[in-house]
């Protein structure tokens, strides 16, 4: 495998499937499935996930709702979609250890960097949630901050989408996806990765970002073994 120690960013939407609301049993399943084939090739694996499928924060200033308010709503929206990876992912035997970033002991283990490179070194795959525990801020600069504490090696963030192109692909047919792609490059085509926030944390870090389609199975396994599946962003 290319990779030691991987975040995985997962899109809270993602995991809706074909459905409207909530989380799509299959496409969790899946997920965890694709997981389970990292842990198995000896891959260290920490996953961030989103909650945009049950709750997003942006939604609720439009509604009128604070915005901090909001955004701690959404933070417990990932927390409840980090417990059902969890369990999909233990349903398959895989060793996990969910962390948040907002204590709720009664439900999992606070967020503790040095335990959380204990229980990767130990091959458990340890999922944060709660994003980064500060309104604000979006689960992809969770994912970025939490990535640079454990020494990942590389954010794969997981989409439905297989890269980034020089367009949006979805509205115009002749855009083409990039191989690879520097930051500079990145920041002067105004190409969306990340939020910015994320993205400069990426840059100054050297934190490559892999972008690519998380829900064709196997994909995940290939990016690990260094096929050029997706866009790879690095300095
Ligand atoms: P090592 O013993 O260091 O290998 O790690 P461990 O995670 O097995 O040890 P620990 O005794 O810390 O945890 C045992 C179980 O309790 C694991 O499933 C943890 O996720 C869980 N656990 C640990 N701390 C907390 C906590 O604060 N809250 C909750 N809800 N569970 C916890």
């Amino acid at each position: 495998m290319k990779y030691k120690r991987i975040l995985l960013k997962l899109s809270g939407e993602a995991l809706m499937g074909n459905k409207k609301f909530g989380i799509d049993n299959e496409r969790l399943s899946q997920y965890a499935r694709e997981i389970k084939q990292a842990v198995d090739g000896g891959v260290e694996v920490a996953v961030v996930i989103g909650g945009g499928n049950i709750f997003r924060g942006i939604q609720a200033e439009q509604g009128g709702m604070d915005r901090v308010q909001g955004d701690y709503m959404g933070m417990l929206a990932t927390v409840i979609n980090s417990m059902a990876l969890q369990s999909a992912l233990e349903n398959i035997q895989v060793e996990t250890r969910l962390q948040s970033a907002i204590k709720m002991e009664q439900i999992c283990e606070p967020f503790i960097r040095r335990k959380a490179v204990r229980h990767l070194e130990k091959g458990r795959v340890v999922i944060f949630g709660a994003g980064t525990g500060n309104p604000y801020f979006t689960t992809d600069t969770a994912a970025t901050l939490r990535a640079i504490e454990i020494e990942a090696n590389v954010i794969l963030k997981g989409t439905r989408v297989d890269g980034i192109y020089t367009a949006d692909p979805e509205k115009d047919p002749a855009a083409t996806k990039y191989e690879s792609i520097s930051f500079t490059e990145v920041y002067e085509k105004g190409l969306e990765v990340m939020d910015m926030t994320a993205f400069t944390l990426c840059k100054e870090n050297n934190l490559p970002i892999i972008v690519f389609d998380m829900n064709k199975p196997g994909n995940l396994k290939k990016v690990l073994s260094g096929e050029a599946i997706g866009t790879l962003v690095e300095v």
